[in-house]
């Protein structure tokens, strides 16, 4: 959608993921997530959206038919929530769904109808972003249903990013008609917190490269890192595929828990960059052996990032070439792992030995000169 909006991947946080419609899912908890945003570092790595998903309203409208807060959860009432994400230089997302009731069976109501007045609302809160779910739909084509949810935002004035939650489950499939409708949309069903659905979503976000670009991106869901159901090494692929594919990077843990080595990956800057790279590529798949997956994203600087991804339970050798990524003919070549920071410099093959279920992933340069001597490799020095 060209509103100007989302010209990289969208980053933030989300609360779905961690807590569903748990009562944990309250204003202390969204504005300690926000907090956490400034006090470690994540705001200066790039995350922006503060986004609350389901569950946030009472089951009914009030006198005037517009939506409204639960008071138990928050007790403040949304505006006084944005505002306080808005004082920390962050931004404030909302959920609601284009049907008659959201998705969580307690059946919270829905936007469809209701377009442009929940979409007044939500300008008037200072929402930011809007996550617009597909449930208890009525059989109203999607196209129809999303389209008037665009208008309405379109209307409000408000510069609001806007989320399609549909993920192909009608036809035709949401990403063949979202670009000017949403500024992403979800490629997959949702997403759980192990191996088998992470590396799922990742399979079926892959093969729709070409539909992504600044301001419309497939959104294979939010992320799971720091929820406990991987090892690190699985989290590590997990965001170095969604930043690879240029998925929106919304963290799905609770923050205020979070460990190092959580902060760590999600703090990686180096593989973010591949995420916000602004000509906005997706990767696309260079070759898939057996489970041994080569990932190849242009970037804007001429560079390729290359995602060696391993899907099996056992170590394996994965390669590719320069040539391969569509760089040939160079004299050779910088290889920066973008994980252990370790550079070394290459002719033109490109391997690694990947422990199972993990990804190595290497910014590829073009070097003016021949292979580095033995001296500049020890200082570490790339000049050239
Ligand atoms: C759907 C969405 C999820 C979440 C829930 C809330 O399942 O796909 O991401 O928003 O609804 O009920």
């Amino acid at each position: 959608l060209e509103n100007g909006l989302a010209r990289t991947p969208p980053m933030g946080f989300n609360n779905w993921n961690t807590t569903q419609c748990r009562a944990e899912f309250d204003e202390a908890m969204i504005k300690g997530i926000a907090d956490i945003f400034v006090s470690q570092g994540l705001k200066d790595a790039g995350y922006t959206y503060v986004n609350i998903d389901d569950c946030w309203a009472l089951p009914t409208r009030n006198a005037r038919g517009d939506l409204q807060p639960d008071p138990k959860r928050f007790p403040g009432g949304i505006k006084a929530l944005a505002d306080y994400v808005h004082s920390k230089g962050l931004k404030f997302g909302i959920y609601t769904s284009a049907g008659t009731k959201t998705c969580n069976t307690a059946g919270f109501p829905g936007g469809l109808g209701h377009e442009q007045q929940d979409a007044n609302l939500f300008a008037s809160w200072g929402v930011d972003y809007l996550k617009y779910d597909n449930c208890n739909n009525q059989g109203v084509d999607a196209r129809k249903r999303y389209t008037a949810m665009r208008d309405a935002l379109a209307k409000t004035g408000r510069p609001i990013v806007y989320s399609i939650c549909e993920w192909g489950r009608t036809d035709p499939k949401v990403w063949t008609w979202g670009e000017p409708v949403g500024n992403l949309w979800r490629t997959t069903g949702d997403i759980s917190d192990n191996w088998t659905s992470m590396i799922g979503k990742a399979k079926a976000n892959r093969v729709l490269a070409r539909y992504a670009g600044p301001g419309h991106w497939n959104d294979p869901d939010m992320l799971e890192v720091g929820n406990g159901g991987m090892t690190a090494t699985e989290y590590r692929t997990h965001f170095s595929l969604w930043a690879m594919m240029a998925a929106p990077l919304l963290i799905g843990a609770d923050l205020r828990k979070a460990g190092a080595e959580t902060l760590a990956i999600l703090k990686n800057t180096d593989v973010i960059a591949l995420d916000q790279d602004p000509l906005g590529k997706q990767a696309t798949v260079v070759s898939s052996d057996g489970g041994l997956v080569v990932y190849n994203k242009v970037l804007a600087n001429g560079d390729r990032a290359v995602a060696l991804s391993n899907e099996n339970t056992s170590t394996a050798t994965i390669a590719t070439t320069a040539s391969a990524l569509g760089i040939g003919g160079a004299p050779s070549y910088e290889l920066k792992d973008l994980w252990s920071k370790v550079t070394r410099t290459t002719t033109g093959a490109i391997s690694a030995s990947v422990p199972a279920h993990g990804t190595v992933v290497y910014r590829v340069s073009k070097r003016a000169g021949g292979p580095v001597t033995r001296f500049e490799a020890e200082a570490g020095t790339m000049s050239g």
